[in-house]
């Protein structure tokens, strides 16, 4: 059994039902967060819950709770379900009205959902990294905002796993953008470069850490567009996510990422990422 809060009530999960005009099922007319939980506690909550009112001003989706009164219910939530090591997803859509695509009056209330799930640390992953292939970026063009609309996710996800492999990284004309559900680093010569923060990527919370830890370490990192020779040509590559940390890719397109072994730079980033999280949530096991 397991609790879920949706619009201002903790209910049984059994209990939570949407309706057939919600503008999310409807329209994917929403936005959406997954933070990590470790031992029962939100890890970068404030920069997750900030980017979700950041998404729902940029669709005009009105938010009627702060960061702190969010933080605040998750954490009851966490405690209610008994979850130490996980994920909240959280979700607002612009709420339920007749079928129409334009928006809905202004008083309608959004649909508000937020459940926690356990999900282990993939540290057998972490260790031994992951696969990937190339795919074409097919998305719109506000990739910055973390919207529910994921059919171009969805697919270039699909085609990874028809590939048995891990993720997908997508590329617009020759530049590579981001995963399926992640952000791509590249490193050559001991820099670590990733697509800067526009339109055509989310900017991941993971990533923003990372560039943090790179900078606070003297490790050099930079923030811009990469093309698929470049990523080809990469000493390493990895990749980013809240429920993925610090994620080796160690072939792309069935070829091996530089030498084929998980290289010095992203082990470094791995240990640095672990004591961020160390630090905010406690020892991990
Ligand atoms: N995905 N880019 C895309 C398209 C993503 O969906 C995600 C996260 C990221 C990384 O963002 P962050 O570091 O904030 O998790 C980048 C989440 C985990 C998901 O949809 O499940």
């Amino acid at each position: 059994m397991s609790i879920v809060w949706m619009n201002g009530a903790f209910i049984d999960r059994s209990e939570a039902k949407v309706d057939i005009e919600d503008r999310g099922y409807q329209f994917g007319d929403g936005i959406y967060e997954v933070i990590r939980v470790y031992n029962g506690q939100l890890f970068t909550a404030n920069e997750h819950l900030e980017r979700l009112l950041s998404s729902g001003d940029k669709l005009s989706i009105q938010i009627g709770y702060s960061v702190e009164e969010f933080k605040g219910l998750l954490e009851q939530l966490i405690k209610k379900n008994n979850l130490e090591t996980g994920i909240v997803y959280m979700q607002v859509t612009r709420g339920v009205n007749s079928r129409n695509h334009a928006f809905p009056a202004e008083d309608t209330p959004p649909t508000y959902i937020a459940y926690t799930k356990e999900v282990a640390r993939p540290t057998e992953q972490l260790e031994n990294g992951v696969t990937a292939i190339t795919v074409e970026d097919i998305r719109w063009s506000r990739c910055d905002i973390k919207s529910l609309n994921l059919l171009g996710n969805v697919i270039a996800k699909q085609k990874a796993t028809e590939a048995d492999c891990y993720e997908s990284i997508q590329y617009r004309d020759l530049t590579v953008t981001e995963g399926s559900s992640s952000n791509i680093w590249i490193i050559k010569d001991n820099a670590v470069k990733t697509h800067e923060a526009n339109q055509f990527i989310l900017n991941g919370i993971t990533r923003q850490k990372i560039i943090e830890l790179c900078r606070g370490n003297d490790i050099e990192v930079v923030e811009a567009a990469f093309t698929i020779e470049n990523l080809i040509d990469a000493d390493e590559v990895f990749l980013s996510s809240t429920t993925a940390e610090v994620m080796p890719i160690i072939s792309i397109n069935n070829v091996p990422v530089g030498s084929g072994e998980i290289g010095p730079v992203t082990r470094k980033l791995q240990q640095l990422f672990k004591d961020a999280i160390e630090q905010e949530c406690n020892q991990l096991a």
